[in-house]
């Protein structure tokens, strides 16, 4: 891209972390809404995204059901994380999943951070979690090192303007930057079919800016975007800029999780090259040297 053209971008954040730590919690509270009391047994089923503003900043927060939706996205070369939220619950400390979280996010080389959860919990001692991130090569910026730990409650509200801030700092000394006047390019985050609205895509549009119209491949699927609409509001959108997550229906089929798409010009190249895509896929499984999801 010509660097006339780059412009600063909302950083992309995902909450990572073990099961039950609080990542989905945490988002509700900072983005307003209570999605976690609805959820079937209160645990997280899809990857939300959602984009937040404060003080005329944005941030683009991605909320998982588990640390595998990130290593799928990973393994397809679509890491669309800029910062990685670990949550760790103050009364459990650092757990199995919160390892293999901190495995994740140093092989994807984006800066963690640490939410020190549940700390409204009585008898819990942070020094304990903070020693634990310690033998994990994570040293608290407190005690020296350079990951910074926020001490959260997402039941209080207690650190969320922190992290925030925090997320905000990281952010503006990054300078994440795209091209919001190039063709859109992105990666699928989930999709379903949904009745008479057929594909819904979930998808992350990481540099250009996609608009209703557009004709789009994603991985081995390919169509004409009827209509967009916010992930939080579900108002219709009819132009999504770099970070922004957005709801796209028009596609044929369903995507996968880390499918990645781009916008071109003529709707017959799009079919082609799904389906040769969906060809070269079908081949594979065939032969079993890949898993389709
Ligand atoms: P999964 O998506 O299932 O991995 O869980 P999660 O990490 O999204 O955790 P979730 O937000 O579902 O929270 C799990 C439980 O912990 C819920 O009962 C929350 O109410 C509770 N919880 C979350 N944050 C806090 C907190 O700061 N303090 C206290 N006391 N409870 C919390
Ligand atoms: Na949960
Ligand atoms: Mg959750």
């Amino acid at each position: 891209d010509d660097p006339d053209s780059l412009v600063s971008r909302p950083p992309v954040v995902t909450f990572l972390g073990h099961v039950d730590h609080g990542k989905t919690s945490l988002l509700d509270y900072l983005i307003g809404i209570n999605v976690v009391s609805g959820e079937a047994g209160g645990i997280t089923q899809h990857i939300r995204a959602y984009e937040i503003e404060k003080d005329g900043r944005s941030v683009t927060f991605v909320d998982t059901p588990g640390h595998e939706a990130f290593t799928e996205m990973r393994a397809r070369g679509a890491n669309v994380t800029d910062i990685a939220v670990l949550v760790v619950a103050a009364d459990d400390g650092i757990m199995p999943q919160t390892e293999e979280a901190i495995s994740h996010a140093k092989a994807a080389e984006v800066p963690i951070v640490v939410a020190l959860n549940k700390i409204d919990l009585e008898g819990v001692d942070p020094n304990r979690a903070l020693t634990q991130l310690t033998e994990h090569q994570l040293t608290p910026s407190e005690w020296g090192g350079d990951v910074e730990v926020v001490r959260t409650s997402a039941t209080k509200g207690t650190g969320m303007d922190e992290l925030l801030e925090t997320l905000l700092t990281i952010a503006e000394l990054n300078e994440y930057q795209a091209n919001p006047s190039r063709s859109a390019l992105g990666v699928c985050l989930e999709s379903e079919q949904q009745g008479d609205r057929g594909v819904v895509a979930k998808l992350i549009v990481q540099n250009g800016t996609m608009r209703v119209g557009d004709v789009v491949v994603c991985g081995p699927t390919y169509g004409r975007v009827r209509a967009m609409n916010n992930t939080l509001t579900g108002e219709p959108m009819e132009e999504a800029g770099p970070s922004t997550p957005v709801s796209v229906m028009g596609l044929e089929a369903p995507p996968g999780a880390g499918d990645r798409f781009h916008v071109l010009d003529d709707i017959a190249d799009a079919r082609e090259i799904a389906a040769t895509r969906a060809d070269a896929s079908s081949r594979e499984s065939l032969s079993g040297t890949t898993t389709k999801v």
